[in-house]
């Protein structure tokens, strides 16, 4: 394998690019010690806060939606809350895997009410156990925004700066805001984040989401005593949807380092999430479909991208695609020169255009 998979991101060294991210995969540190020990680079810990007992989860809490032909997974609901287990065990286990990986990227993701000196205790308090970043979770779309927490702050871009900068006064380490993909346009609160002085942005969260409905109860999914929320959208469905908010994010501001999401579930998956402009990758859905040891596979199928190009650093292609973005007025034109210098067609382009554009409507239509 000539590919060369480590990353260096805000003075940290990724062995490879590939972060299992916030959710149950990093749930308590013996699961987190597994990931390691098979490979991954680095772990962004379930979200954890400084008063678990107001965490109260629901069961179910998760649900699947199907593809027609082949009944795999390909889109994932929950209405799981952060970690439910208490803060003071976090500390020992946090403490305990940097002992036992020093090597290994450590990232706590948090979250706090809206409170100064609450998000200031819980920086901290966490950073003392020896982690190697945070990642403020400013996303979580379901059960917390009801406390004022998670995507209720990220979606408020005056929030997320305030937020921020409470973190970044009292943070020795580095800190990544992870956006929630429901707003217009992410851009927005990232760059209050980057104003505050986030290091990097992490993206994307789950998308709100109704999974489906049962047509012989008419209860909405998943039904807790009859009853639902809308919850958190993941898994491949998301993936066009999150490269679009990686290149959003990552054409406005260029130099800061992102780690990108949504729907990784291969080596490929993740070569596209670079090519748009992130600097390390997460998964989530797809280590709960896939199982931790995904990870051997996910390496090979990035180094064999690597190889085909002849990239030989992670360096060599982030955000490589991102040139080609352009407006639908600079499309139509260089489609009329295109076709003007080579087909010689002139000034019939127009009609021309229009008849391909129909055949692809028919072809799909008759299909
Ligand atoms: C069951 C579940 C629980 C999650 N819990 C958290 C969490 O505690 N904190 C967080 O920041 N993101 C959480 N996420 C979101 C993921 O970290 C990730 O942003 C999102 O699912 C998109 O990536 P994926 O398609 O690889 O899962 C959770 C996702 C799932 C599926």
């Amino acid at each position: 394998m000539a590919a060369d998979l480590s990353v260096e991101v805000n003075g940290m060294h990724f062995e490879n690019p590939f972060v299992l991210g916030s959710g149950p995969p990093g749930t308590n540190a013996r699961v987190i010690a597994k990931s390691f020990d098979l490979g991954w680079g680095g772990v962004v810990i379930k979200t954890i806060s400084l008063d678990a007992s107001k965490v109260i989860n629901t069961a179910p809490r998760y649900g699947k939606l199907r593809s027609r032909e082949s009944n795999e997974v390909i889109g994932f609901e929950n209405i799981e809350l952060i970690s439910d287990r208490p803060f003071e065990v976090w500390l020992e286990e946090l403490a305990e895997l940097k002992r036992r990986y020093p090597n290994k990227m450590l990232i706590a993701s948090i979250m706090e009410e809206y409170d100064r000196s609450a998000w200031q205790q819980i920086v901290e308090r966490t950073q003392a156990t020896g982690v190697d970043a945070f990642e403020l979770n400013l996303s979580c779309p379901h059960g917390l925004p009801e406390r004022k927490m998670g995507m209720a702050m990220g979606e408020d871009p005056d929030l997320v700066e305030e937020v921020v900068g409470w973190v970044k006064e009292v943070s020795a380490i580095p800190v990544w805001a992870k956006m929630t993909p429901n707003v217009g346009h992410i851009a927005l609160p990232a760059g209050a984040a980057i104003r505050a002085g986030a290091d990097g942005i992490s993206a994307i969260n789950t998308i709100l989401s109704v999974i489906a409905i049962n047509l012989d109860t008419l209860r909405p999914q998943p039904t807790v005593e009859g009853h639902t929320v809308p919850g958190g959208y993941s898994g491949q469905a998301v993936r066009p949807i999150a490269l679009r908010h990686i290149m959003e994010i990552a054409r406005a501001y260029p130099d800061v380092p992102i780690s990108g999401m949504g729907g990784i579930f291969t080596g490929d998956d993740a070569a596209e999430f670079f090519l748009m402009g992130s600097h390390t990758v997460q998964v989530c859905t797809g280590a709960m479909l896939r199982g931790y040891k995904v990870i051997s596979e996910l390496k090979q199928e990035l180094a064999a991208f690597m190889d085909k190009h002849s990239f030989e650093h992670i360096s060599d292609f982030i955000g490589k695609s991102l040139p080609y973005f352009t407006t639908h007025a600079d499309l139509v034109e260089r489609q009329r020169i295109a076709r003007a210098g080579g087909g010689g067609r002139g000034n019939q382009d127009a009609e021309t255009w229009k008849g391909e554009i129909d055949q692809e409507t028919d072809a799909l239509t008759t299909n």
